[in-house]
């Protein structure tokens, strides 16, 4: 297989929406109709519960660390591998299969960045569990590990092109969480789990 069609490949697993198709598996509301209208774990477990959130986590971090856990099997550049993360997260933002409204990335972003290199996704995954663990807001706890998740990357990876990608990926998660921020702001943003 020629290493570049990984890229292609990434973005059409990528634009997988494992929140609409795991909803409709348990024939929960679609969660770009309800709650944030956004089609990621934090409204499906608003909107469904504990084990359809879980299980769409799981999916979105796997749609980015699956592609990377490929090209690193291929041994191949390192500026394959930062293309591979980066189609896999614009799949998630502008899926193909889904009139191209995605999700945010967060979770599509942790298993890029884990891809890249496993401590960089402990230490975001830690990041973001410790503002979630105070805060209560999952928003705030990604815009937080999205800012710093480019630092990691330089530290545990000291690879120009990965912090490249990983800068990339945080401007996009930012800008797509701008609706958050604005609630965050005026002190309306709903904490993890309920609806307002
Ligand atoms: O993973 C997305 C999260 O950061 C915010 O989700 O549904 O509260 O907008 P939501």
């Amino acid at each position: 297989m020629a290493v570049w069609s990984l890229v292609p490949l990434a973005y059409f697993l990528g634009s997988l929406s494992s929140a609409v198709i795991v909803s409709r598996l348990f024939r929960l509301p679609d969660p770009r109709e309800l709650g944030s209208k956004n089609p990621g774990a934090t409204n499906v477990l608003r909107l469904g519960g504990k084990k359809a959130a879980a299980i769409t986590l799981l999916g979105d971090v796997a749609k980015g660390v699956v592609p990377l856990m490929m090209a690193k099997l291929l041994d191949t550049d390192v500026s394959v591998v930062a293309l591979v993360g980066l189609a896999a997260f614009f799949g998630h933002l502008y899926p193909v299969f889904f009139n191209f409204k995605g999700g945010k990335g967060v979770a599509t972003a942790l298993g890029v960045l884990s891809g890249f290199s496993w401590m960089v996704g402990v230490a975001t995954l830690l990041t973001w569990i410790a503002v979630a663990f105070v805060s209560r807001i999952s928003s705030l706890a990604a815009l937080v590990a999205s800012v710093l998740a480019p630092f990691y990357v330089w530290f545990f990876t000291d690879s120009e092109m990965l912090v490249g990608a990983s800068i990339v990926m945080s401007l996009f998660l930012i800008w797509r969480h701008r609706g958050n921020i604005e609630r965050l702001l005026q002190g309306q943003e709903a904490r993890i789990g309920r609806k307002a």
